[in-house]
């Protein structure tokens, strides 16, 4: 992203205001649309894996659910439509297995017209729930990310149900190897993928230092809840900073798009 994108840049936009402006030009969303094909090639080619782009919704504290890690609705209608948009214009959707057990999403595109993006779910062990909607979708078989260690009965069971596994590598934490995983997608045409959380697979990405992009939604509420990231997003006390960064009201919501600007480690 950043070669194509002036540095030190911060754009602030009133803008969509209503679901109908979420889905239509004339907002700063359309600089992120429109190049991303391009940039997704770019990226591949020069990384050898698909595009990524962090999108959640937070409160203004920064939760993303309840401290109970209960779902907690933060979008406003217009900021749904948007992430139905950003969904619609990915190859696929990442969640982590905790996302699903709680929120059992579908993650199809439906408030706009769109191609629903390919689902894949972080499951190291293969602990899906064999009713989960996710196996149920009839568009699209799901992708189930697990460690390379894992083979059990399990594997019959999920793929009986329609799911597609790909072995991974285990990372330090034995979990599902980020770089492993997208360099896997890319093998499979995957060009661009939405991270759409939870906290602990976006902590992951952003310390893998696997992040081209974030367009995070913050809802003006406050929450006491979990927190976004379960780790600091950077060592010895520093800071994760933004360059360039743009913010833009979405009906009551703020959405703030931004790459992360990496330190040297
Ligand atoms: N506000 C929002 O935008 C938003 C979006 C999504 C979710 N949420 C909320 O987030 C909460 C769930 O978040 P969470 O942090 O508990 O769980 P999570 O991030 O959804 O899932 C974490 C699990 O994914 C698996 N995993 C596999 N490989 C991983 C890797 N490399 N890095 C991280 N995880 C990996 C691990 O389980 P295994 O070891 O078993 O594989 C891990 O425990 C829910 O309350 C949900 O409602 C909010």
């Amino acid at each position: 992203m950043s070669e194509d994108t002036p540095q030190g840049t911060i754009r602030r936009r009133e803008g969509c205001t209503s679901a109908t402006d979420a889905g239509q030009s004339g907002c700063l969303l359309e600089e992120w649309f429109e190049p991303l094909p391009r940039l997704s090639e770019l990226i591949l080619a020069r990384h050898d894996r698909p595009l990524v782009t962090v999108s959640y919704a937070q409160s203004v504290d920064g939760s993303i659910a309840t401290r109970n890690r209960e779902q907690l609705r933060l979008s406003s209608h217009q900021s749904m439509v948007l992430t139905h948009r950003i969904r619609a214009a990915c190859d696929a959707v990442v969640i982590g297995i905790k996302t699903l057990l709680v929120d059992d999403p579908l993650l199809t595109v439906r408030l706009i017209e769109g191609t629903s993006p390919q689902p894949i779910v972080l499951d190291s062990k293969l602990r899906i729930p064999l009713q989960a909607r996710l196996l149920n979708r009839t568009d699209r078989r799901c992708w189930l990310a697990c460690t390379d260690n894992h083979v059990s009965e399990r594997v019959g069971e999920v793929q009986s149900r329609g799911a597609e596994v790909i072995r991974c590598r285990r990372d330090l934490r034995g979990m599902v190897d980020l770089s492993d995983l997208l360099y896997q997608l890319g093998r499979r045409g995957i060009r661009n993928i939405m991270v759409e959380g939870g906290s602990q697979v976006i902590t992951s990405f952003i310390k893998a230092r696997l992040v081209d992009q974030m367009i995070i939604t913050i809802a003006p509420c406050l929450v006491g809840g979990l927190p976004v990231l379960d780790r600091p997003a950077a060592g010895n006390g520093s800071l994760l900073g933004f360059n360039p960064i743009s913010y833009q009201s979405c009906g009551p919501d703020i959405v703030i798009w931004a790459q992360p600007r990496w330190q040297d480690p």
